[in-house]
């Protein structure tokens, strides 16, 4: 994580207190904090800073499901990138979607050089974090990317490092973001609403970090009413991967106070816009 974080990091227990560095921290010549610890002044708990990336979790922030835990498996955040992702939306929509179809929609509709804060929320290997990085050019302004699992987050802080893009890793709960009401400009989260536990408190919180004239931007699958799509998902949904309908998944969006803008299909795979309700 880099110092700037600091500016928008709050006590997971406390979202309107923000985070504070401990003397004695790590850094490196760029600016990384690469060990310490940071500190709640509200209610004094301390977090641990390991191998770069903020740990608000600790040992307590065990998977909930099958599909959270495979991501603890660290062959599986080395893997991630480097076989499923640039393929996933080509097979699950049957027509040629890669990175360079994908990553435009993501950054075009969420508008990063707007600057502020830019969450990734469950990241895995920060693939959007990193476009997002790339199209804010230096509009003043941070991007985090947060994500249950720690080897995901070391795998995506090595990308990031790797093409030198400024983005700090956080491991926290997509139900229990580590942000003050309001704050966020954008945030975006690809494939993840589908296996983050609890959505209707995930779509929530989306919605409390939300500036007023922030988006939310997000990939998200939903269920393929072929008998075959079926048969698949039925399998998926015993290792924690929900696949709702469409209507369902707006109906949620809707109970969270956010308002649907703009929405695109392509069979299973959905990009929705939205933004603050009322
Ligand atoms: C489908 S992957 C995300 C893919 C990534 N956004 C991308 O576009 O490449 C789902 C990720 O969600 C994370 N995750 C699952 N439940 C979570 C939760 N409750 N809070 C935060 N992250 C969670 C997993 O660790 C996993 O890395």
């Amino acid at each position: 994580m880099y110092r700037e974080a600091l500016d928008w990091l709050t006590c997971p227990h406390d979202p309107a207190t923000s985070l504070v560095l401990e003397p004695g921290a790590q850094e490196q010549l760029d600016g990384a904090l690469v060990a310490g610890q940071v500190r709640c002044p509200a209610c004094s708990a301390r977090y641990p800073i390991v191998d770069g990336v903020l740990d608000l979790l600790g040992p307590l922030g065990l998977p909930t499901s099958l599909a959270q835990a495979v991501n603890v498996f660290p062959p599986a955040a080395w893997a991630y990138e480097r076989t499923w992702r640039p393929r996933a939306l080509s097979t699950l929509t049957g027509e040629p979607f890669g990175y360079e179809r994908e990553l435009p929609l993501i950054t075009g509709l969420a508008a990063p050089e707007r600057g502020g804060l830019i969450v990734d929320v469950a990241c895995s290997n920060g693939l959007y974090a990193r476009a997002l990085e790339r199209a804010r050019h230096n509009a003043p302004g941070h991007v985090i990317a947060v994500d249950l699992a720690m080897p995901m987050l070391r795998q995506a802080r090595s990308y990031a490092r790797a093409e030198q893009l400024r983005i700090s890793f956080v491991r926290a709960r997509a139900q229990a973001l580590p942000f003050a009401p309001g704050a966020a400009t954008a945030l975006a989260m690809g494939g993840s609403l589908n296996e983050i536990g609890d959505s209707a408190g995930a779509l929530r919180e989306l919605r409390r970090v939300l500036a007023p004239s922030g988006r939310v931007v997000m990939m998200h699958l939903v269920r393929d009413e072929s008998a075959s799509g079926r048969a698949l998902q039925s399998f998926l949904s015993l290792g924690g991967v929900a696949l709702p309908a469409l209507a369902q998944v707006n109906h949620a969006f809707a109970s969270a106070g956010l308002r649907l803008r703009a929405q695109w299909r392509y069979r299973v795979v959905v990009f929705s816009l939205l933004t603050a309700r009322g």
